[in-house]
């Protein structure tokens, strides 16, 4: 054999290891890198368990009825346990209830759905705009399966549609082909934790549609909302045709890895078509679990734990107002993260990566560097000059997860990072 370089798929010398990913192997006290969730459940996935060993005990024809492979876009009753809850929680008129259940993919993760999206669309070279800084997990795909990502600006409230549609009009120019897909976070995204307010949703659809470009509606953090939700852009697409809205348990049920969609036919058709390459199917198990937690117990348990939730963000976010030099930041109305970045041109040139290595270990503190929120490679929209350029990074920012720890350890570590900052930043 020769060289493992030489073996491997060129994409495997192209993208690194995630950062996130890689800080997981590191240790701190006060690990403010994670994105893991903190809060679950762990009364009631036992209680499932048990009701399913009943069940399983009471009949064999159950156990082998139910011990199998499943149907790729996944089990029926989880499908209409989830159309429900969907029409219930995201604004009238993105799924009318269980009657529609075969409008539901599950996949094994929303990650897998994200892929599976990307897989079916994009060709080389095809442009993806995405936020400033973005969910790596989608940048990163976006870059392995062969795509041009091009990133656009956000401010506190997420991406902003002036220039999302400046950014659309300027690349078509530039690369001389039509943008295919948007990235949109609507709620707590991440990194940032940006909220869109409904009006930015409506103009982003309308941009959406005006330029003819699919939307790809990341919902990720639907579930761990701190105040009112907002209706999704999704329930916009009245006739199913533009927007791919993805959305998951994992952050209040994360064991189970269930990711679920909602996709135009055509596109869902495809998807679970890969999807049946990937994985065959999503583990049945987990789907069972998921279903009798989605039916029974989810009303009860996710007030729950989206108080804690917001007690340890409030527990961050109050610690950053009191210790950090001056710099933005936001104030999340929901999800896992707090991003802050300090004022003027040490946005990009503060070196964070740097920082977490020397400074902040050594102190038992860890975040993510705002670089990890960009791809490998490709373009930036910028609004000065009101072109494209190459990738600007935001080296300087820097995301601050609260969903992990509790929340006094929050308060201590994140005064802690205040205080390195103040010594550092400076002198930078
Ligand atoms: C914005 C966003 N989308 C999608 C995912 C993937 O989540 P999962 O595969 O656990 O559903 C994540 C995970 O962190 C995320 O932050």
């Amino acid at each position: 054999m020769d060289t493992t370089k030489n073996i491997l798929a060129n994409w495997t010398q192209e993208i690194p290891e995630s950062e996130i990913r890689r800080l997981l192997k590191s240790k701190a006290k006060y690990y403010l890198a994670a994105g893991l969730p903190g809060n679950l459940p762990t009364k009631i996935f036992p209680q499932i368990l048990r009701e399913l060993a009943d069940y399983y005990d009471a009949d064999e024809k159950n156990v082998i009825n139910e011990f199998q492979y499943g149907p790729t876009a996944g089990i029926t009753g989880l499908r209409k346990v989830l159309a429900e809850r969907i029409h219930q929680r995201d604004g009238a008129g993105i799924i009318s209830g269980a009657e529609e259940w075969e409008k539901v993919m599950i996949t094994t993760g929303s990650q897998q759905a994200i892929y599976l999206a990307l897989d079916i669309l994009i060709n080389p070279g095809d442009i993806v705009v995405t936020p400033s800084p973005a969910y790596l997990g989608f940048i990163t795909t976006v870059v392995k399966v062969g795509g041009h990502a091009v990133t656009a600006p956000t401010d506190n409230e997420g991406l902003i549609p002036e220039y999302v549609e400046d950014t659309i009009i300027k690349s078509e120019k530039e690369f001389g082909r039509k943008v295919k897909i948007l990235y949109v976070v609507e709620d707590s995204d991440n990194p940032k934790g940006t909220t869109l307010s409904f009006k930015r949703r409506q103009q982003l659809f309308n941009i959406a549609e005006e330029h003819d470009v699919i939307v790809m509606c990341d919902a990720a953090y639907k579930e761990i909302q701190f105040e009112q939700r907002i209706p999704t852009m999704k329930t916009l697409d009245k006739d199913n045709n533009r927007v791919i809205y993805t959305s998951s348990s994992s952050k209040e049920a994360a064991p189970l890895r269930i990711g679920y969609s909602i996709m135009p036919d055509m596109l869902l058709s495809q998807a679970e078509k890969s999807k049946g390459y990937l994985d065959l199917c999503t583990p049945t198990l987990t789907q069972r679990v998921a279903e009798i937690y989605y039916d029974k117990y989810i009303d009860e348990q996710l007030p729950i734990i989206v108080k804690k939730y917001k007690e340890r963000k409030d527990a961050a976010f109050n610690a950053l107002i009191e210790t950090f030099p001056d710099g933005d930041y936001t104030n999340p109305t929901g999800g896992f993260f707090i991003w802050w970045q300090p004022k003027g041109e040490k946005a990009y040139t503060f070196d964070v990566n740097k920082f977490n290595q020397e400074v902040l270990s050594p102190n038992e503190v860890l975040v993510v560097p705002g670089k990890a929120f960009y791809p490998p490679h490709g373009h930036s929209y910028d609004p000065e000059a009101r072109k494209i350029v190459p990738l600007k990074v935001i080296n300087g920012g820097m995301r601050i997860g609260y969903s992990f720890l509790q929340k006094d350890m929050i308060d201590i570590g994140v005064r802690k990072l205040g205080k390195l900052l103040h010594e550092n930043l400076e002198k930078s």
